[in-house]
């Protein structure tokens, strides 16, 4: 069996919703201090639900596959179903990752919570 799956190929190759949102409500980024890779989520929310998403990874293949489904997973999602989004949901979806690779899906997870967080942040301070 090869190391990476053919959605994970894919994801690599060609990743959805890479690039930036001009204010965006909620950005969230996160680093794996051990890699030094890096991963932001940008997310554009109305009435609680993910409208736009788009990340920027400085990082692994197995990251941007990651962030790339990640994002596919939660567009159009309430935001209270996005805080559920597991690195395992976003592993199973790509046909799994190595083992030494499954950090690179949490750091997923993790940018999408940090962004969710500064989102409710900044609508208090509205
Ligand atoms: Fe660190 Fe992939 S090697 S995010």
């Amino acid at each position: 069996m090869p190391l990476y799956s053919a959605k994970v190929m894919d994801h690599f190759r060609n990743p959805r919703n890479v690039g930036s949102i001009e204010n965006a409500d909620g950005v969230g980024e996160v680093g794996n201090a051990v890699c030094g890779d890096i991963m932001k989520i940008y997310l554009k929310i109305d009435d609680d639900i993910i409208t736009d998403v788009k990340f920027e990874t400085f990082g692994c293949g197995s990251a941007i596959a990651s962030s790339s489904m990640a994002t596919e997973m939660i567009k159009g999602k309430p935001v209270s179903e996005v805080l559920q989004l597991t690195n395992k949901a976003v592993t199973e979806a790509l046909d799994g990752l190595p083992a030494h690779k499954l950090h690179c899906s949490v750091l997923a997870e993790e940018a999408i919570k940090a962004a969710i967080e500064d989102y409710y942040k900044k609508s208090q301070v509205q």
